[in-house]
């Protein structure tokens, strides 16, 4: 028996931090083991609001190699741009004339969007793009096109994952036909609960980020930042209290977990030195892949070259598919 389908949509903005590799990243790898797994850059989501050329190229690419240096295996399973697929394209304007426009008006992304701008007392739809708005139409495209069985995504996402899942139903009952899967969204862990340099939801918007690839140097200021008290270091501290230990606890094995958690309780650690174990272990953990991610970003043909194949991959399934589609609602 075949294995069902996984599918993970990831966005090219921005540099990858550790609450992306943890909220993210990690848990979508993991999926290996018992799901066939399908992973794609949504680039051309990504252009509803990176308008830079620089931009839009480095961050494919940085994304790219994040995941090809975190272990992703592009010979298993589906690894594509979906810029590359123009079928998603043609079904993104299908599932359209299936979608109601009241959908689209209560999407959250454009919903918040609209609230921002009526407080700010503009026009309601004031640097909305038509992209933007009917970003979930494109999201349905990638998700059916691939028949998904489960969709992991954070809790910003799951509205839209829900529309597809409606979309499929309306469209195969419509036509008499179980032509699409329906969609499941899994969610995936809750971000909230790893911390930034501020002790606040570790986020780009806060800009309290520790990216994944920093070198040791870089690295060893950043952690510097992380805020913590002014207990001398001779008095005992609380492990539960500090964001350093909050962040070594989410790496860490149980056993390393406890021997700092002890460190802190005995006394005698400064703030230094917790975090130098901190660095340590993030060495540890991202001073090979870091080495494989800076080789792949010198080398981005050898990442062309990748995302070609996998889409010519993408396209085995996507084409007739399509064709069965067009046939499904009479285009000929
Ligand atoms: N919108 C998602 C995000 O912002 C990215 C995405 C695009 C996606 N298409 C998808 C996620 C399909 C899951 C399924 O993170």
């Amino acid at each position: 028996m075949s294995k069902p389908i996984s599918l993970t949509g990831i966005k090219p903005t921005g540099t990858p931090h550790l609450g992306n590799y943890l909220g993210a990243i990690k848990p979508a790898l993991e999926l290996r083991e018992k799901y066939s797994t399908v992973y794609f850059i949504a680039d051309y989501h990504a252009l509803t609001s990176v308008h830079n050329r620089e931009e839009m190229r480095s961050n494919t690419y940085k994304v790219a190699a994040t995941w090809l240096a975190l272990g992703l295996n592009p010979e298993e399973g589906l690894f594509y741009k979906q810029s590359d697929i123009p079928e998603i394209f043609e079904l993104s304007w299908l599932l359209s004339c299936f979608t109601p426009k009241g959908f689209m008006n209560r999407a959250h992304a454009y919903k918040d969007k609209v609230a921002k701008n009526q407080t700010a007392g503009t026009d309601p739809d004031d640097g909305v793009n038509m992209g933007l708005y009917s970003y979930p139409c494109l999201m349905d495209a990638d998700i059916l096109m691939f028949k998904s069985d489960i969709v992991p995504v954070g809790k910003d996402q799951k509205q839209h994952v829900e529309f597809s899942r409606d979309i499929a139903e309306r469209f195969n009952k419509h036509y008499g036909k179980n032509i699409f899967v329906l969609p499941e969204a899994v969610m995936q862990a809750d971000t909230d609960i790893i911390p930034g340099l501020d002790g606040r939801k570790m986020s780009k918007s806060y800009g309290n980020t520790i990216e994944i690839f920093l070198e040791p140097k870089e690295l060893k200021n950043k952690i510097g930042k992380i805020v913590t008290n002014s207990q001398p270091i001779e008095e005992p501290k609380e492990p539960e209290k500090c964001n350093v230990f909050a962040l070594y606890k989410l790496f860490a094995s149980e056993e390393r977990a406890d021997a700092l958690a002890a460190r802190y309780r005995a006394g005698g650690m400064g703030w230094g030195h917790a975090k130098d174990a901190l660095r340590e272990l993030l060495e540890e953990r991202f001073a090979k892949p870091r080495e494989q991610y800076k080789a792949l970003l010198a080398d981005t043909a050898q990442i062309d070259k990748i995302l070609a194949h996998g889409a010519e991959k993408a396209r085995t399934i996507a084409k007739p598919f399509m064709q069965e589609i067009r046939d499904t609602v009479g285009v000929v």
